[in-house]
């Protein structure tokens, strides 16, 4: 979403953000070889909203997250916290800062300490920021405990003691007993079993509106996406393709690959009319990606050009972006200066017939507009 970023009611805003990580080793060429996890992403999040991020497994949804609350230091662009620029703050306040961001992660066993007790584990954030008697860290975590639907009975026990639910709401407790104002949740139900996402997300709700918080809600779930957040970005292979209001990406989905994604999901109403759209091939390696289009070896309309001609994300409808050369999708007015229309050939124009997106009324809307 590359629209301008400023104003009081963003919580988090990421300017062309890139994250690189390096990879040992040289090309044929000697050329240093490096995997881009992230590509200029542009994006902001709004006080006390949910905002979605999804993909498949390995387009870089962790690496942002990890970028947003300065775990992982972006190689090119700007994050900015409560109007700060998290990677120009000296230690100190970095510290501070880093008090209101907080993380919940998929697998909650891996991410309690399986010898501390409940208390300490909740209390342990407080203990190391140093300015709470036992009695207040007791209390404080009683307190906790109750909000995350668990007795203070749980207290002295262990995490091997509770089943996985019940590790995640300890894991819960623990990330907002310093009273963050901004919570990452990397997938925080898919490790759990089915029986108890409906809990655990209603919990996440329920604290979400007593407390206040923004969240930044990471899913392979479409399903739940489209119910719990309001804004979103769907990515491959570290780019945004589809980006703005959850409404409008899923009433009016426009990017090839998050139509895959719609239609692959049964039990939304997205698609229901329309056919399975199943990409073929694997998500490409990330080393040296194309300049062009990253979708474009499995995207079935991808047009002479896609690979190489940089794709810009072009507002299509109010908070709604895509990054797509698809013609239908954009009139020639829509592209910025200095971008050429890819061309097509013949076979993209055969494909292109069957264009789930391609119906007289989107062509016609787009054109007259
Ligand atoms: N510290 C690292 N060093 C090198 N490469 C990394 C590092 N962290 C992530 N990567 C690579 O960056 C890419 C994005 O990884 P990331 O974990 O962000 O994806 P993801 O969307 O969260 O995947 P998943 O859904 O499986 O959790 C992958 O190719 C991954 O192998
Ligand atoms: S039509 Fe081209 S730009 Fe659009 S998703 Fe397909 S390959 Fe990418
Ligand atoms: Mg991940």
């Amino acid at each position: 979403m590359n629209e301008k970023t400023s104003g009081s009611d963003y919580i988090l805003e990421m300017e062309n953000v890139s994250v690189d990580f390096p990879v040992k080793g040289f090309t044929a060429f000697l050329k240093r070889q490096k995997i881009s996890a992230v590509s200029d992403v542009s994006l902001r999040i709004e006080k006390g909203q949910t905002f979605g991020v999804v993909g498949e497994s390995g387009c870089g949804k962790s690496t942002l997250a990890n970028t947003m609350i300065g775990m992982v230091k972006p190689t090119a662009g700007r994050v900015t916290f409560k109007g700060k620029n998290l990677f120009e703050l000296d230690r100190k306040s970095f510290k501070k800062t880093r008090r209101d961001m907080q993380m919940i992660f998929q697998d909650p066993f891996s991410s309690l300490n399986p010898r501390f007790n409940v208390h300490d584990i909740i209390s342990e954030p407080l203990l190391i920021r140093g300015d709470a008697t036992e009695e207040e860290m007791k209390a404080r975590v009683v307190e906790l405990l109750e909000l995350v639907g668990l007795s203070k009975d749980d207290i002295d026990r262990h995490p091997s003691d509770f089943s996985g639910g019940q590790q995640q709401r300890i894991a819960i407790a623990r990330s907002i007993i310093l009273n963050p104002d901004f919570l990452v949740c990397d997938e925080p139900v898919s490790a759990l079993d089915v029986s108890v996402h409906a809990q655990i997300l209603n919990l996440l709700t329920e604290i979400q509106e007593k407390l206040g918080l923004t969240y930044v809600f990471i899913s392979h779930n479409l399903a739940v996406v489209k119910n719990i957040c309001d804004r979103m970005v769907v990515m491959y292979l570290g780019k945004v393709m589809e980006g703005g209001s959850a409404k409008a990406i899923f009433d009016n989905p426009r990017h090839p690959y998050t139509l895959a994604l719609l239609t692959a999901v049964l039990d939304t109403d997205v698609d229901k009319e329309k056919e399975e759209i199943i990409l073929e091939g694997d998500i490409p390696s990330p080393i040296d990606p194309p300049q062009g289009c990253r979708f474009w070896q499995r995207c079935p309309h991808a047009m002479e050009g896609c690979k190489n001609v940089p794709v810009p994300e072009v507002e299509i409808e109010r908070d709604h972006y895509v990054a797509c050369h698809h013609v239908n999708g954009f009139p020639d007015t829509d592209l910025p200066e200095g971008y050429d229309r890819p061309v097509k050939t013949e076979e993209a124009e055969r494909k292109d017939k069957s264009h789930p997106l391609k119906t007289e009324e989107s062509v016609e809307s787009k054109t007259d507009a």
